[in-house]
C-alpha cells in the first residue's frame, strides 16, 4: 500500500526529532501502523537549514501554505507553535481536507473549540498527544484507557522547565536565571519563556487536560494561573523541613458545583512518588471512581521524546485514515453532542489546605491573635512552627517566621482571613500563601 505522506510545518526542535526518529524507526512504525509513513514535504523559514536536516529527497519550501496545498499530503503536523500563523494554518489545512497532528497546546488550549468544531465538520482527526506531557501518553490514557472511569481529578507536573528549575535550585543551590537559561539551551523552554515561568504552558495543558477528563469545552481563559517567580528560598526550605516538596500542579478536579482549573506551586508531601519527579521530567496523577489513582511519568519535553507523541498520533491517524469518521475517538473523549455544561470554577470556590508564612514582631501574643483570626474565620490548623528569631534574623533579630499549615477551607475563607492577618501591626511583611495538595 502506498505510504501515508506527511507535511512538516516548522523542522526545529520538535519538528527534527520527528524526522530523526520516523526514519530510524521506519521499518518497525510501518509494521505497526500497517503502511509506510513518510515526511514529502517540509516547510521552515529556514530553507537551507531544513533542507541540510532532511536530505535531498525531501522538498523544502519557506512557504507552509504549499504543503497544505500538496493534492498529496493527507497529514499536515504543525510544529511552529504560538497562536498566530500557527493557528491559520491549521484551519487552512482543515479546511484543506487534511488529517493534523500539533504538539502547540497554546493554540488549542485557547482556540481548541473553533479547531475541533471544524475538524468535525470536515471530518477529518486533529490529534495532540504531544501538547501535553511531552512523550507521555497521558491524552491517550484519558481519553481510551480510563474510558470507563467518572474521573475525580488530574493533578501533574506538566512543565519540564519550572520543574527542571525548581530541582536545581534545590540541590545545586543555582539561581533562577541560571537555571533557565540552561532549560532554553536544551531546548524545554518555550519561544517565550515566561509561558513557561509564570505558569502559562501548564495552564494550556491542564485546560486540555481538563477538557477531555470531564467532557467541558476548553477554556483557558477560566484557569487560574501562578508560576514560580515570587516563590522564596526559605518556602522551599522550610516546606522540606515540613516533610513536604513545591512542585509547579497543574490540576483539574471535579466538584459537585463545577470544575476546579489552577495551576500554581504547591506544597506535596514529600512520601509521594510525584514529589520525587526531578528535573525535566514530567508526571501526571489521575484519580477515577473505578481504577482509583493512576500515574504517568517520562520525559515532558525535548526533541526525541515530544516527537514519540507526534509519531504516536501519526500511526493512530495512518491507521484510522479510512474509517468512517464517526467510529474515530472524538477530540475531546466525549461525543461533541454529548459535552457537558459545568462550569469551571472561580478561584474563590475552590477548595484546598494553605502553606502560610508570617514575618512577625518575636512579641508575645502575637501567634495568639493569628491564630484566633483563623479559628473566628472556621480555618482549622494542622499544624503550626514558630523559628528561633535569631535563626531567622541574625543574633538580636526582634523578628521570626511563623509557619502555618491548615486543613482544607474555602479560598474566599482564606483570602479574608490573610486579609486582617495583614492588617495586624505585628505582622512585618506581605504574609506567603502556597496552596497544599496532599494528592491521597
Ligand atoms: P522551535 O522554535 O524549535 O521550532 C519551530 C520551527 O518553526 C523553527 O524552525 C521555525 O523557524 C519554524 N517556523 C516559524 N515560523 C514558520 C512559518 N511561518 N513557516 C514555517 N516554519 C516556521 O519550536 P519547538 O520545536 O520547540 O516547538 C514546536 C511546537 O511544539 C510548539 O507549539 C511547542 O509549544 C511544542 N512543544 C515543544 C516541546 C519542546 O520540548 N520543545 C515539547 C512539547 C511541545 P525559525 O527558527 O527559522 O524561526
Ligand atoms: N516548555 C515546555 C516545558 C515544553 O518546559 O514543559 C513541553 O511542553
Amino acid at each position: 500500500m502506498k505510504s501515508i505522506q506527511v507535511g512538516l510545518l516548522g523542522i526545529g526542535t520538535v519538528g527534527s526529532g520527528t524526522y530523526n526518529v520516523l526514519q530510524r524507526n521506519q521499518q518497525e512504525i510501518q509494521r505497526r501502523a500497517g503502511r509506510g509513513i513518510e515526511v514529502t514535504m517540509v516547510a521552515d523559514l529556514d530553507v537551507a537549514r531544513a533542507q541540510s536536516l532532511v536530505g535531498p529527497g525531501v522538498a523544502v519550501v519557506n512557504d507552509a501554505r504549499a504543503v497544505i496545498a500538496n493534492p498529496d499530503i493527507d497529514i499536515v503536523v504543525e510544529l511552529i507553535g504560538g497562536y498566530g500563523i500557527a493557528k491559520a494554518l491549521v484551519l487552512e489545512a482543515i479546511e484543506a481536507g487534511k488529517h493534523v497532528v500539533t504538539a502547540n497546546k497554546a493554540l488549542l488550549a485557547v482556540h481548541g473549540t473553533e479547531i475541533f468544531a471544524a475538524a468535525h465538520r470536515k471530518g477529518v482527526m486533529v490529534a495532540f498527544e504531544a501538547a501535553v506531557a511531552g512523550g507521555i501518553p497521558i491524552i491517550k490514557a484519558l481519553r481510551e484507557g480510563l474510558t470507563a472511569n467518572s474521573i475525580q481529578w488530574v493533578a501533574g507536573i506538566i512543565n519540564g522547565t519550572t520543574n527542571f528549575i525548581l530541582s536545581e535550585m534545590r540541590d545545586k543551590g543555582l539561581d533562577f536565571s541560571v537555571v533557565l537559561k540552561e532549560a532554553q539551551r536544551l531546548g524545554y523552554a518555550e519561544a517565550d519563556p515566561t509561558f513557561d515561568i509564570e505558569g502559562v504552558d501548564a495552564a494550556h495543558k491542564a485546560t486540555l487536560m481538563s477538557a477531555i477528563a470531564f467532557g467541558i469545552p476548553v477554556q483557558f481563559d477560566k484557569a487560574y494561573v501562578e508560576g514560580i517567580t515570587q516563590l522564596g528560598a526559605q518556602d522551599i526550605q522550610y516546606a522540606e523541613q515540613l516533610g513536604y516538596r513545591i512542585k509547579l500542579l497543574g490540576i483539574a478536579k471535579r466538584r459537585a458545583t463545577g470544575i476546579e482549573l489552577r495551576v500554581h506551586p504547591s506544597l506535596v508531601p514529600a512520601k509521594r512518588l510525584i514529589a520525587n519527579v526531578e528535573g525535566a521530567m514530567n508526571a501526571v496523577m489521575v484519580h477515577g471512581d473505578a481504577v482509583g489513582t493512576t500515574l504517568y511519568y517520562g520525559k515532558g519535553a525535548g526533541s526525541e521524546p515530544t516527537a514519540s507523541a507526534v509519531i504516536a498520533d501519526l500511526v493512530d491517524i495512518t491507521r484510522l485514515h479510512t474509517a468512517d469518521a464517526a467510529q474515530r475517538v472524538p477530540h475531546l473523549a466525549f461525543q461533541p453532542d454529548a459535552m457537558s455544561d459545568l462550569p469551571v470554577l472561580p478561584m474563590s470556590e475552590v477548595v484546598t489546605s494553605y502553606y502560610l508564612r508570617l514575618r512577625v514582631a518575636d512579641q508575645a501574643g502575637v501567634l495568639a491573635k493569628v491564630t484566633g483570626i483563623l479559628a473566628d474565620a472556621g480555618i482549622s490548623i494542622d499544624a503550626v512552627i514558630q523559628r528561633e528569631a535569631d535563626e531567622v534574623g541574625g543574633e538580636g533579630s526582634t523578628q521570626t517566621d511563623v509557619i502555618i499549615l491548615t486543613h482544607d477551607c474555602v479560598e474566599s475563607q482564606m483570602d479574608a482571613a490573610i486579609a486582617q492577618m495583614q492588617a495586624l501591626p505585628t505582622v512585618l511583611a506581605a504574609i506567603t500563601r502556597i496552596r497544599k495538595e496532599e494528592l491521597a
